[in-house]
């Protein structure tokens, strides 16, 4: 058994299988404003606030209820749409009814995304990033804009600006198993969910259940349990393994937890690896953001994940951990072949270490069909160093090109100790345009995908000789 608070109230759960994701829960229970549009998190109608911890008090996150399962919530706070009015509408509520609304299907998520951003602590404008993972089919953006941007500041008896003030619940390790008469799908026997705290306990829990599911952020694992029906008889929630959500800075690198999540990496690195704070806003969207982890991202090893790109440019190394001990390996040796990468069994990915001093020239480019929170076709992150005119040292990272994120060598070569100008960028272009052999597929065709290859090198060319200047 397990209890969370739910829009203030605490809420016992016995018999609930551990696949079943908070939005099925809640509408189950008959709190049906929050929405199910996709069941994916690609439409942020389903979103519902988590109390997290920040310094001395808290923070309200904005999260997809459809990829998050119903035990993560254990000893959490939680407000859905219907928490949120009181005898009278929030705020944002009342600013979505000036013509914000039209069918309403996707209003419940912009009321918790827009709650999220209303209570930020030290908040001046409305950062509508806050809003990049709601969708609306029929009212149109800018009067949804206009309502985000009308909102003041909490009154000072609001009961959730009150409730920020004071610490987050601190949450303890959980092992659940439902009880009473059920048929779990394909399982045999009643589905686990584990929760340990550590890394000695989660090693415990994987040497007794070594198939076990690890699911960090889940939204990978719980697009699959969505649509694919994928189940499995052990999870184990990593998210609040202590050890996996450490940044530390050393003189030599900076040290990343494999389970902080993507807000978290963002909002403790400030700005420092400029690389990665141009790269967040084109992963995703906040409500995924505050979700996904780096971890999550490298080990599924797809070859259109936008990590793995930034990360080989910026010459990153892998901490990977099990119960015997820890090892690091370079990104560039981890991924083996589709979907397949280095990690052993009992073996999970404990941090991400990227080597200092930072290169000065590093650009991300992501191309897609729209220009936010959609999949890669083509993604490359570019990291240089030059002496006077000359290229000193130049890393490149590629997605979308090869079945797994790979080096661009060939064209790196091509580059190095060569001056930086247009003759040179031409020939490493066609260098670049021969080195790889991509597919065909719904994103693009290997042919386009070839012709990006060139064009994103002539593009980082322009961008740092000043050429576009
Ligand atoms: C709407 C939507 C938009 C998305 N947009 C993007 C995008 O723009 N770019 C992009 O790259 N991806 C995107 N994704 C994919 C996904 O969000 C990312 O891959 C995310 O980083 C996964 O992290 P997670 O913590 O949620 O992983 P989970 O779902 O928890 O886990 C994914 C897999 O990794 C394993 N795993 C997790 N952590 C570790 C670890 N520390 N060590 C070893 N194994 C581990 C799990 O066992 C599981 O097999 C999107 C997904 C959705 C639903
Ligand atoms: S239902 Fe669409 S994001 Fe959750
Ligand atoms: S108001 Fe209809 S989808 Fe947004």
């Amino acid at each position: 058994m397990f209890s969370f608070k739910l829009n203030g109230k605490t809420v016992q759960v016995s018999e609930v299988d551990p696949h079943t994701s908070v939005l099925s829960w809640l509408r189950q229970r008959g709190l049906t404003g929050s929405k199910e549009g996709c069941a994916e998190g690609e439409c942020g109608a389903c979103a519902v606030l988590l109390l997290r911890p920040d310094g001395e008090g808290s923070r309200l996150e904005s999260v997809n209820g459809c990829l998050l399962s119903l035990p993560s919530l254990a000893d959490q706070e939680v407000w859905t749409v219907e928490g949120l009015a009181d005898s009278e509408l929030h705020p944002a509520q009342v600013a979505l009814l000036q013509g914000g609304s039209q069918c309403g299907y996707c209003t419940p998520g912009f009321v918790v995304s827009m709650a999220a951003e209303y209570y930020r602590q030290g908040r001046q404008d409305f950062d509508l990033e806050a809003l990049s993972g709601n969708l609306c089919r029929c009212t149109g953006y800018r009067p949804i804009k206009d309502a985000a941007q009308s909102l003041g500041k909490p009154e000072a008896d609001d009961v959730l600006a009150q409730r920020l003030e004071s610490p987050a619940p601190a949450l303890e390790a959980l092992d659940y198993v439902p009880v009473g008469r059920h048929s779990y799908a394909s399982l045999q026997t009643p589905p686990r969910f584990f929760r340990p705290t550590s890394l000695p306990e989660l090693f415990e829990i994987t040497s007794s259940h070594p198939q076990a599911k690890l699911v960090a952020g889940g939204t990978d694992w719980m697009v699959e349990v969505n649509q694919r029906f994928s189940r499995s008889p052990v999870q184990v929630a990593i998210d609040q393994v202590l050890e996996l959500k450490s940044l530390t800075w050393t003189k030599e690198y900076v040290e990343i937890g494999a389970g902080l999540t993507l807000s978290e990496m963002e909002r403790g690195l400030e700005g420092q690896v400029p690389l990665l704070h141009e790269w967040f806003p084109r992963f995703a969207s906040r409500l995924i953001r505050n979700r996904a982890t780096l971890g999550g991202n490298i080990a599924t090893a797809s070859p259109i994940g936008d990590s793995p790109p930034v990360l080989l440019a910026l010459g990153a190394d892998l901490l990977l951990s099990s119960a015997t001990g820890e090892h690091t390996v370079p990104l560039a040796e981890f991924f083996t072949g589709y979907r397949q990468t280095l990690l052993q069994p009992g073996e999970l990915i404990k941090a991400v270490r990227i080597p200092l001093p930072l290169a000065p020239m590093a650009r991300f480019y992501k191309i897609c069909k729209r220009p936010m929170d959609d999949i890669s076709t083509v993604a490359a992150g570019l990291v240089m160093e030059l002496d006077g005119d000359t290229v000193k040292s130049i890393r490149i990272g590629l997605g979308g090109v090869a079945p797994t994120p790979v080096r661009a060598y060939k064209t790196e070569a091509a580059l190095l100790g060569k001056p930086w100008d247009l003759r040179t960028v031409r020939v490493a272009a066609e260098v670049a345009r021969a080195e790889f052999s991509p597919i065909d597929d719904h994103r693009g065709s290997a042919a386009y995908r070839v012709a990006m290859l060139g064009k994103l090198l002539e593009k980082f060319y322009a961008q740092t000789s000043g050429v576009l200047a």
